[in-house]
């Protein structure tokens, strides 16, 4: 019995792999076929990654799980090019940090790798300029709150977690009209409080927990639905609820507004008060809010952080930058100006351009939405048109194409701001915020939230240095966004009689 069980084993294995073959061979020459009638090549580059990808999706869940998942990514284009292809567990991806080809899926091929997302955008994009300058107002409040919680003995602390909770504050304030208040518990000692942070923070562990979740999905492809733990159940029912109880509080404000139709209160314009003006749909209403706060909470903390790691690491930029900014505001005890960073776009200090080096979106994928074509890639030399199948994922990797030498010289890795004063980057070769039809809609948003809490640090802190020198390259988080994977500890001193 056992013997025979054992035989229909063999046998039903070698059937599959016979299919598996035939499938294969019959999709390469279809592949084949259609490429010769779009006058495009096949790819000739590709990744080794064993047999159905085994070892290219073990290898990058190692890299994963040890916070090396850039390096990885940017180490293939060193060994295969600028655009290749790579299996995952049997699923063909396409890689390529070739400018035209990002240009042509983000713009001028859009149509061939977007849908259905035109109405999502024509929903929000009218809500953001309303309520931006909404936002505006509360920065400050935030930016105090970030200030009280810095350490001012010179104690070692990791800025990044501030900058975190600072974004969440103010994102959550900007988007859902209720603040998650999680920088309050930092130093709350009153016990009611701290209790009812243990909550909130909740919420931004939640966050992460089902961020990580979405890109452990995207990592297994077709198996997505093996990645299903209780943990990340739990993780998306915290946010979901928060969500929703946020959308329930702006319902009975709304409702109550209207019992008391008040001419002489103005109501506090939030995102979601502005959304709820134009749909009543819940659940669009909790997806766009999600999309939002996603967007635009850990972005902007990646921006800040990466920004305190390389000030602390660069004297001579970070002294540079401070004078620039005492000149132009003054110190916190003594402000010359109105830190009113929209007035004075040339004063932003995010001119000094850290999303070169460290774009907070390092990677990004497209599926071709039918057969199609890409400039480059296809051909021995990958120079001909590259015929892209129907299905197929493209991903594109900004980080690399953010340090490629033949773009930005011989030192592109080094952070030295003066570049972006010799020349200017062809388009297509800086896409911190994408380009085409689907740019970031809070570019604007998010650069002058950065900078405004910039300049408010550097008129705080004279000087800033890092816990540890010699970290050596530190360890990065990239789910769906990038951060450090352990935090950016440094020290700083209040300001003193030098700018007295
Ligand atoms: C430094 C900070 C930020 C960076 C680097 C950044 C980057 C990006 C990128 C790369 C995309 C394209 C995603 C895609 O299409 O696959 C995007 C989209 C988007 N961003 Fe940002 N973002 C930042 C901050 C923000 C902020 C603060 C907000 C909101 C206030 C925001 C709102 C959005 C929205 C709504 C989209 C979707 C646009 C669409 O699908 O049409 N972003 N962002």
């Amino acid at each position: 019995m056992a013997i025979e069980y054992r035989l229909y084993g063999i046998a039903l294995t070698l059937l599959y792999i016979i299919y598996a073959t035939i499938q294969f061979i019959r999709n390469k020459t279809r592949i084949n076929n259609l490429a010769a009638s779009f006058s495009a090549k096949p790819i000739t580059k590709a990744a080794v990654t064993g047999r159905f990808g085994i070892w290219g999706f073990i290898d990058f869940a190692r890299a994963a799980q040890n916070e090396r998942l850039v390096e990885i990514q940017h180490d293939q284009y060193r060994l295969y090019g600028t655009t290749f292809e790579q299996v995952f567990l049997g699923t063909t991806l396409l890689f390529t940090i070739d400018p035209e080809n990002i240009k042509a899926i983000l713009a001028t091929k859009f149509d061939d790798f977007g849908l259905g997302w035109s109405h999502s955008r024509a929903l929000l994009r009218p809500q953001f300029n309303k309520t931006q300058i909404a936002g505006v107002n509360h920065r400050e409040l935030y930016v105090k709150r970030l200030i009280a919680c810095i350490p001012q003995d010179g104690t070692t602390f990791d800025i990044q977690d501030l900058f975190f909770r600072f974004t969440l504050d103010s994102a959550t304030k900007f988007f859902f009209g209720q603040s998650t208040e999680s920088l309050l518990s930092v130093n709350e000692p009153n016990k009611d409080l701290a209790a009812k942070q243990k909550t909130d923070m909740s919420f931004a562990d939640a966050f992460k927990e089902s961020q990580d979740y979405l890109a452990a999905r995207f990592r297994a492809q077709k198996l997505y639905w093996l990645i299903d733990t209780p943990g990340s159940r739990r993780a998306n029912k915290i946010v979901h609820r928060f969500v929703d109880s946020c959308i329930q509080r702006a319902v009975d404000q709304q409702k109550f507004e209207a019992s008391i139709s008040d001419e002489s209160t103005t109501p506090d314009h939030t995102f979601l008060g502005e959304l709820m003006k134009v749909t009543s749909d819940h659940k669009i209403i909790h997806d766009q809010l999600l999309n939002v706060l996603l967007a635009g909470r850990d972005t902007t903390a990646s921006l800040l952080s990466w920004t305190f790691y390389l000030l602390a690491r660069d004297v001579r930029v970070w002294t540079k930058l401070r004078n620039e900014v005492i000149d132009a505001f003054g110190t916190a005890d003594k402000p010359k100006a109105d830190v009113s960073i929209e007035a004075q776009p040339d004063k932003q200090p995010s001119k000094i351009k850290i999303l070169r080096l460290y774009p907070p979106v390092p990677s990004n994928v497209r599926t071709a939405v039918k057969d199609t074509v890409l400039p480059k890639g296809g051909g021995p030399d990958g120079q001909s048109p590259l015929f892209v199948p129907k299905g197929r994922d493209v991903v594109y990797m900004v980080w690399t194409l953010h340090r490629r030498e033949d773009i930005w010289g011989p030192d592109a890795a080094l952070f030295r701001p003066e570049r972006w004063a010799e020349s200017t980057p062809k388009f297509w070769t800086y896409l911190p915020f994408n380009g085409g039809p689907r740019i970031c809609l809070g570019q604007q948003y998010a650069l002058s939230e950065a900078s405004y809490a910039i300049v408010r640090l550097l008129q705080h802190f004279v000087s800033l240095q890092p816990a540890d020198q010699n970290i050596g390259d530190p360890d990065k988080h990239a789910a769906l966004t990038m951060a450090h994977a352990r935090g950016v500890f440094v020290k700083v001193s209040p300001t003193k009689s030098r700018d007295d």
